[in-house]
């Protein structure tokens, strides 16, 4: 099986491509910027200027600076490529914290409180309303830095002008108290592989390890963790990372990345992070093509009995004790139900099976 990894060359897309390495016959590193995408009459992918080759599993990963290259990318091999871990709508949605929240909306997933509204005035009403502090972010802020937090009315109304001078929409979401720490959780298919609790520095609200935080490697309970899944689940990827801050009512998701870093979470947990995702490509691809190579067969199935000239074949038969068994073919060409009589006239050399 030949797999790809399509990434910016990050350390942790060449972990996980050396891990792959072990499991699938060819593993190609190649880089996403030499990817362009066509898209028309003669729609396709190109790398380094020559058409992609063709492979079982890709892997795409980037950051949000290119999700439109990453979006159209995994858009066109979808359907081509039999094994893919995260699906083309994962890169517009999780690149945009509203869109995020929708789709985990829409999934019933629990999330802070958040705000949208038309206009800047229309948001300083709501702030009127709402309890401090309370936290604005930029919709496709990372790292921690398009997250801000007000402490009062007149700061929140300070800060929606400073936005709106610079033209951006922002998100108002309601203040989740939890001593500057939140959780990532590593998600790979239905299980969260690994974990930790980030810890802001001093001083500071947001838990990024970007902006200082610490992590500490934590078991979840039964309840995040399946949180955490659901929401990848809701997300469309099969692998990822999912930010969570535990609040008394329970945890909330505040967002997800596909192109989770592995370092950070590599020295809190015992496992091979990437050989686990490496693994579970393994298998997925395996089963994908399966599936891929059952289809066919019912296609070459379907055909044959569209074109009816087709109604021979060669083939030694097959024994059970004394009973024949025929091949499926035979019972779709022919249209046999179980529920019909037949009757079976036999002669040497020759069976004829006629319905009555
Ligand atoms: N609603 C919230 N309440 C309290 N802290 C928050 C809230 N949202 C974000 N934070 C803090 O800010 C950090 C960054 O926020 P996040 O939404 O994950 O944006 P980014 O994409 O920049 O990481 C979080 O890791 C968390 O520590
Ligand atoms: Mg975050």
């Amino acid at each position: 099986m030949k797999a790809a990894v399509i990434s910016l060359g990050s350390q942790s897309s060449v972990l996980v491509a050396e891990a792959m390495k072990n499991y699938f016959s060819s593993v190609d590193m190649l880089e996403l910027k030499q990817i362009e995408v066509t898209l028309g009459k003669e729609a396709g992918v190109w790398y380094a200027g020559q058409p992609l080759s063709s492979y079982d599993c890709v892997y795409v990963k980037g950051s949000f600076r290119y999700a439109q290259l990453l979006g159209s990318l995994v858009t066109l091999l979808e359907g081509k490529v039999p094994y893919m871990p995260l699906k083309a709508s994962a890169f517009t949605i999780v690149h945009h914290k509203l869109l995020t929240h929708l789709a985990l909306q829409q999934h019933h997933i629990p999330m802070p409180r958040t705000y949208v509204s038309s206009t800047i005035d229309a948001a300083k009403e709501l702030l009127k309303k709402v309890n401090y502090p309370v936290v604005m972010k930029f919709p496709e802020g990372t790292q921690g830095k398009g997250v801000m937090f007000a402490e009062s009315p007149s700061s929140a109304s300070a800060l929606l002008d400073a936005m709106g001078v610079l033209k951006q929409p922002v998100l108002v979401q309601e203040y989740v108290e939890t001593e500057g720490t939140d959780i990532r959780a590593l998600v790979v298919g239905d299980k969260v592989i690994a974990a930790m609790r980030r810890k802001a520095k001093p001083g500071e609200q947001r838990a990024n390890i970007h902006a200082g935080g610490t992590g500490i490697a934590v078991q979840l309970e039964q309840k995040t963790a399946k949180i955490a899944v659901a929401a990848a689940q809701a997300l469309g990827a099969e692998v990822c990372g999912v930010d969570i801050l535990e609040s008394p009512l329970g945890p909330v998701v505040i967002e997800a990345n596909i192109s989770p870093g592995l370092q950070g979470l590599q020295k809190v947990s015992s496992l091979s992070l990437a050989d686990e995702i490496a693994k579970f490509f393994y298998a997925k691809t395996e089963e994908a093509l399966k599936k891929k190579n059952k289809n066919v067969a019912q296609e070459v199935l379907q055909d044959l009995g569209k074109d009816m000239l087709i109604q021979e074949i060669v083939a030694q038969l097959q024994f059970r004790g004394e009973r024949v068994l025929l091949p499926e073919f035979v019972t779709q060409l022919a249209k046999l139900q179980e529920q019909k009589e037949y009757i079976i006239r036999a002669q040497k050399g020759k069976v004829e099976i006629r319905e009555m």
